[in-house]
């Protein structure tokens, strides 16, 4: 399948965080559950040098259970603090804060030799567009966070949210783009729906789509579009069959509506109706 990715946009973005970044101690890398690697821009660790770093698997509730432990060793195995989470749920919060704690630690250590008391941590929501860093500022700035006003080093008018005695965040998340390394990467960014600009034939996404799930996942495929276990869901074509037939997608003048079986799959893999699917299987 064929992306066609015009990051022009981006280079604002990338700009903007540069700048934002002096300022921050502690990023808060956010990814797509569903695709842990896909969903990071490798790039964040050249711009988080020297910078604390908590990676969140986001959209948890729509990734296999087992897949979301494993991630998170994996991540800790290399050296990160991870959590994963439904960023829209308060109750993830607190153990975010722990986390951030112990992303810290090293800052404060520091601050401490050098004979600075008191300076909160100041942390940052990075991520590619539509992993849920606006979801998770909302969240954990709730009700009661009190906005600091701007101060010396963010010329922007960036605000900062206090959200404890020990933790400022940036209320502005920094935005970063996919990378397309490889063809797969590109479709499981599309798969997930992770951004809006990038330019798919929609009859080929469902395709790819349909075919890895046919290939990994069939289960959730015949729990959707063949509950009474009439059809053979055996390729993509079969597939296409049954959602037309269980979901009526008829065109007005007669005939099958496959258009419209193709957004049905793409829409209900998305929304999390066929189930917690992790695209990605974490690496060896
Ligand atoms: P961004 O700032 O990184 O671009 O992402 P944003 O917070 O706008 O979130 C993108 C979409 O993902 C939103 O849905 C949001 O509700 C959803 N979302 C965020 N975090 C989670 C999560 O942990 N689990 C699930 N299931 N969904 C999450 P939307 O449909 O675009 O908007 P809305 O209808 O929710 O307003």
């Amino acid at each position: 399948m064929k992306i066609q990715w015009y990051p022009g946009h981006m280079t604002k973005a990338i700009r903007n965080m540069q700048e934002d970044i002096r300022v921050i101690d502690l990023i808060i890398e956010m990814v797509d559950a569903r695709a842990p690697m896909a969903t990071r821009n490798p790039d964040v660790d050249k711009l988080g040098q020297n910078k604390g770093r908590i990676i969140i698997l986001n959209k948890a509730d729509m990734a296999d259970e087992r897949s979301n432990k494993l991630w998170k060793d994996y991540f800790n195995s290399l050296g990160c603090e991870c959590m994963y989470m439904d960023s829209r749920k308060k109750a993830d919060m607190r153990e975010l804060m722990a986390c951030i704690d112990r992303a810290s630690a090293e800052k404060r250590e520091r601050d401490r030799a050098r004979g600075i008391v008191g300076r909160p941590v100041r942390a940052m929501v990075a991520g590619i567009p539509n992993v849920g860093k606006s979801t998770l500022i909302n969240t954990i700035a709730g009700k009661s966070a009190a906005k600091t006003g701007n101060k010396p080093g963010v010329t922007k008018g960036n605000q900062w949210i206090r959200l404890n005695k020990q933790i400022e965040l940036l209320d502005t998340p920094g935005i970063l783009w996919p990378k397309f390394e490889d063809e797969h990467v590109g479709e499981m960014i599309a798969y997930i729906g992770s951004v809006n600009d990038l330019i798919v034939n929609i009859s080929e996404l469902a395709e790819c789509l349909g075919k890895w799930l046919l290939a990994n996942v069939p289960v959730p495929l015949n729990d959707s579009y063949n509950k009474d276990g009439a059809e053979d869901i055996s390729d993509y074509r079969s597939l296409m069959d049954a959602i037309v037939k269980s979901r009526g997608c008829l065109k007005p003048g007669g005939g099958a509506d496959y258009d419209k079986a193709e957004n049905i799959l793409i829409n209900d893999f998305r929304s999390g109706r066929l189930g917690r699917i992790t695209l990605e299987k974490v690496p060896e």
